[in-house]
């Protein structure tokens, strides 16, 4: 039923959500608003859901619980809760119970009216209570009981009229329509045999509760009809009349009897007890708030030794009177299994002299022995081999003076001394080594301590320890029973666990909680280790190592650790999700306490990537990297010859960027051509069939003076180069070996050249179509040669998928804008179209 109420908180949101998200989108969309109808619509469903799903989650509660207790109330109150089903009225002062009083309670199943002034009683006010089980009318002032309106409660399991006024047993015929009630509670100032008939026939009743502080007269044998589990009686403070007793000894097989007062005289009631024979039907005998000398607590439990009682309980035993010996008794013969003793008072100083009271009980021949809460100081060892399995001495002062060197407690299983004195690990296990069957015990909130050095010999046959709550620290460690399978060490103040410890090889579960741990202990001490239990230490995160050590472990908790969430803790993570075990408390007690922005998150909800944390991945992935990017430019350099790209597209955008900055007025103010083209008639078919068209492109935006067609007739050649070179922007060079051969091409480098001194210009662009070995260049070309060895020359490219950056190149370093200019040069470039001129064939000299 718990997730309902969560789905139902989901579903409304989800509502809510999706109706406001009507509302956005008409901001967005520019459309209407949800209208009327679907609002209406909504809200009715809304408030339909949480009113479902608000039922719901009351059903989900069982009990709707309200409590006036003490609050001075003088009637019940005229309104509450109609769901109620538990009201407790105790302690108040209401006296009138009103026909209206519970009406409208119709789920109510339990009322307390203990501790009123109720005087009357008529059922007929739960007459519309009909799921009532449990009525409780003890401690108020009722004399008299409608008998006719009990039938209206009939379903009740559980009715108590103790402690009132009653003069006589509860005599009614309509006991009988009770076929459920288990608890019944009574009590008057006068028992008759009579009187108990109706309850005696009450087949389910299984405890009696007969509060008789009050009782004047018994009539001898009215409790011997009773048929029941359990008979509770309160005795009267001053008990005249022992008969009571004497037949409380023999009616049901659990007997209790409270307030027994046995300070100056206890015959009343140690008679009556010596009188339970080992036939009787008494086997558990319970004596609870009784004060008694020691005297008379001697002889109860002599009464006892003899009698069919298996298990003898005293609690809020109060000692008083004068101290004397136990009287020894032979118990060698007893029905007695178990006798237990819980919170005593002691008003007796006991001095530590022998034959010391406590030897009685040490020397008692039963299974079961237990005290606690008893302020003892001292336990005695016993004087002959005992029967003892079970010792229980919780809660007194006892030092670990215990049982040393005690040999007589041979079939002792399980001692349990939590909450005493003990303070030395070495002395507690000196005291196990001479108990040759103690498998279990549990030493827990003591002061023990253990320093390295001291000697420990514990039993062999210790299986489970328990020392938690003391003050151990990882010495302990250098001081435990070998064969321990289970072994509870959490709230001590163990730091680590060093490797030079001894192995056990037994250990299935090992508790170490609330301690001082930094890390996980290393599992490899621990062969079987199943169970692994180290919440609330001091753990930052847990190493690889030990992890890895712990495999075999079922189930481990480590959370409430201040776990710091960084890379480290991803083994834990990773080992998590690989492990068959259990991690107990996950995800919920697993929390961030470091870094400061992570702290309080769930470890679940941490993402730690493997990048980040995997040193070697990282540095793999980034020399990786690395390694594809060089191999991927060698590859591009190779194969596409990327250098060379490189180098052309920088040229390209740095002539570009000049070109756009060179003002036409800077340029002198003849340029007629973009460029003037020398070459040898040899390499004419490349100038003519690519450098030309390819620089021209046919639109007219690039002039070229080239002396085929542009040579002025009736000039000298030399004075037509001369005039071309002056008149161009640039002189381009074809470069080939056919060059080197022609006078012609270095007559006109020659001027070229010439020019680029005189001007200061870099007039001069040199494309080598061909390489020209060094030696080819005769000497007296020594300018070439220089040029050559600057290497300032365009190559031209065999590839064909160069040319064309080849080529954006050498028309971008021509293209300027040439200053405004007649158009007489191109009449001229028009009409000497056929005009050849074979520099080749003139010669020079
Ligand atoms: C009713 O209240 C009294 C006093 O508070 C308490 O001792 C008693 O146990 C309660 N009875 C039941 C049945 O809860
Ligand atoms: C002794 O006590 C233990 C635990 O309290 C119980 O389980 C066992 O039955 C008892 N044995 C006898 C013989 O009373
Ligand atoms: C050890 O004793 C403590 C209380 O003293 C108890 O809470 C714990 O459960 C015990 N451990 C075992 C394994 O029984």
């Amino acid at each position: 039923m718990t997730s309902s109420p969560k789905l139902c908180a989901l579903l409304q949101g989800f509502a809510l959500i999706k109706y406001l998200a009507l509302w956005k989108q008409p901001m967005m969309m520019k459309i209407q608003e949800p209208s009327m109808s679907t609002s209406f619509v909504f809200i009715l469903l809304y408030t339909s859901m949480l009113v479902l799903c608000n039922i719901r989650q009351l059903q989900a509660i069982n009990d709707f619980i309200v409590k006036y207790s003490n609050t001075f109330l003088d009637s019940v109150p005229k309104i509450l809760p109609p769901k109620t089903t538990i009201l407790d009225l105790s302690e108040n002062n209401i006296a009138l119970l009103h026909t209206s009083d519970f009406t409208y309670l119709t789920n109510l199943k339990l009322l307390n009216l203990s501790y009123n002034h109720i005087r009357e009683f008529d059922a007929i006010v739960f007459r519309f209570n009909a799921e009532l089980e449990h009525l409780d009318l003890s401690h108020n002032n009722l004399r008299n009981i409608t008998c006719g309106s009990l039938q209206v409660i009939k379903g009740l399991r559980h009715l108590d009229l103790s402690s009132n006024k009653f003069e006589n047993i509860l005599h009614c015929k309509e006991f009988s329509y009770f076929l459920h009630l288990q608890y019944l509670g009574l009590s008057a100032t006068r028992i008759q045999r009579s009187s108990l008939k109706e309850i005696a026939q009450l087949g389910t009743l299984h405890v009696i509760f007969l509060g008789l502080q009050n009782l004047s007269s018994y009539e001898p044998g009215s409790l011997q009809v009773l048929n029941t589990n359990k008979l509770h009686i309160v005795l009267p403070v001053y008990l005249e009349d022992p008969f009571i007793l004497y037949d409380a000894m023999n009616t049901s097989r659990t007997l209790e009897l409270s307030q027994v007062t046995c300070e100056k005289a206890c015959d009343n009631v140690i008679e009556p007890l010596s009188t339970i024979s080992k036939t009787s039907k008494v086997s558990t005998l319970i004596i609870s708030n009784i004060t008694v000398s020691w005297e008379y607590l001697n002889q109860m439990i002599k009464a006892v030794l003899y009698s069919s009682v298996e298990y003898f309980n005293i609690y809020q035993l109060t000692q008083v009177g004068q101290y004397s010996y136990f009287i020894p008794f032979n118990s060698s013969n007893t029905s007695l299994k178990a006798l237990s003793m819980q919170h005593s008072i002691s008003k007796v100083f006991y001095h530590t002299g022998s034959p010391h009271p406590l030897q009685t009980f040490s020397d008692l021949m039963i299974e079961n022995l237990t005290f606690v809460d008893t302020g003892m100081i001292h336990f005695m060892c016993p004087s002959k081999p005992s029967m003892f399995h079970i010792l229980k001495l919780t809660r007194n002062k006892l030092t670990d003076k215990l049982f040393q060197n005690c040999n007589t407690l041979p079939h002792l299983e399980t001692l349990i001394l939590r909450s005493n004195r003990l303070e030395m690990l070495s002395l507690v296990s000196s005291m196990t080594s001479s108990m040759k069957s103690l498998q279990y015990l549990d030493v827990s909130n003591n002061k023990l301590q253990y320093e390295n050095g001291e000697d420990c010999h514990w039993s062999e046959t210790l299986l489970k320890l328990n020392l938690s709550a003391n003050q151990l620290t990882s010495a302990a460690f250098g001081c435990l029973p070998i064969n321990v399978k289970i072994l509870d060490l959490h709230n001590n103040q163990i730091s680590n666990i060093h490797k030079g410890i001894m192995a056990l090889k037994s250990l299935e579960e090992l508790n170490l909680a609330s301690n001082w741990l930094a890390d996980l202990p290393d599992c490899s001490h621990f062969n079987s280790l199943a169970v692994l239990n180290i919440g609330m230490n001091f753990l930052h995160s847990l190493s690889f190592h030990s992890l890895q050590s712990c495999q075999n472990v079922r189930a481990i908790n480590a959370g409430n650790n201040p776990f710091q969430c960084d890379c480290e803790l991803r083994d834990f993570i990773n080992w998590r999700t690989q492990t068959a075990g259990d991690i107990l408390g996950w995800p919920e007690s697993y929390k961030c306490q470091y870094p400061e922005h992570l702290k309080g998150t769930l470890l679940k909800d941490v993402h730690l990537s493997e990048v980040s944390c995997n040193t070697a991945a990282l540095l793999g992935i980034v020399l990786g990297t690395m390694a594809a990017l060089i191999l991927c430019i060698l590859f591009l350099c190779l194969y596409f010859d990327l250098p060379w790209y490189v180098k052309m597209t920088w040229n390209w955008t740095q002539t570009k960027h000049r070109n756009r900055n060179t003002n036409p007025k800077d340029l002198p103010q003849n340029l007629t051509y973009h460029a003037f083209i020398s070459y040898s008639q040899h390499d004419a078919s490349w100038v003519k069939d690519y450098l030309i068209p390819n620089l021209e492109k046919g639109d007219g935006s690039i002039q070229i003076c080239q002396h085929e067609r542009n040579f002025v007739p009736g000039r000298s050649i030399i004075e037509n180069i001369i005039n071309c070179i002056e008149k161009s922007y640039k002189s381009i060079f074809v470069l080939s070996p056919n060059f080197i051969q022609s006078e012609w091409c270095h007559y006109e480098l020659y001027f070229a050249h010439h020019r680029l001194f005189t001007e200061n210009s870099d007039s001069l662009i040199l494309i080598l179509l061909e390489p020209i070995p060094q030696y080819l260049i005769p000497s007296k070309y020594y300018k070439l040669k220089a040029l050559m060895a600057k290497r300032t020359y365009l190559e031209w490219p065999k590839e064909k998928s160069k040319h064309g950056l080849f080529w954006a190149n050498l028309r971008q370093s021509i293209n300027v804008q040439l200053p405004e200019h007649k158009q007489e040069n191109k009449k001229v470039f028009n009409t000497n179209q056929e005009k050849v001129y074979e520099p080749d064939t003139v010669s020079l000299n």
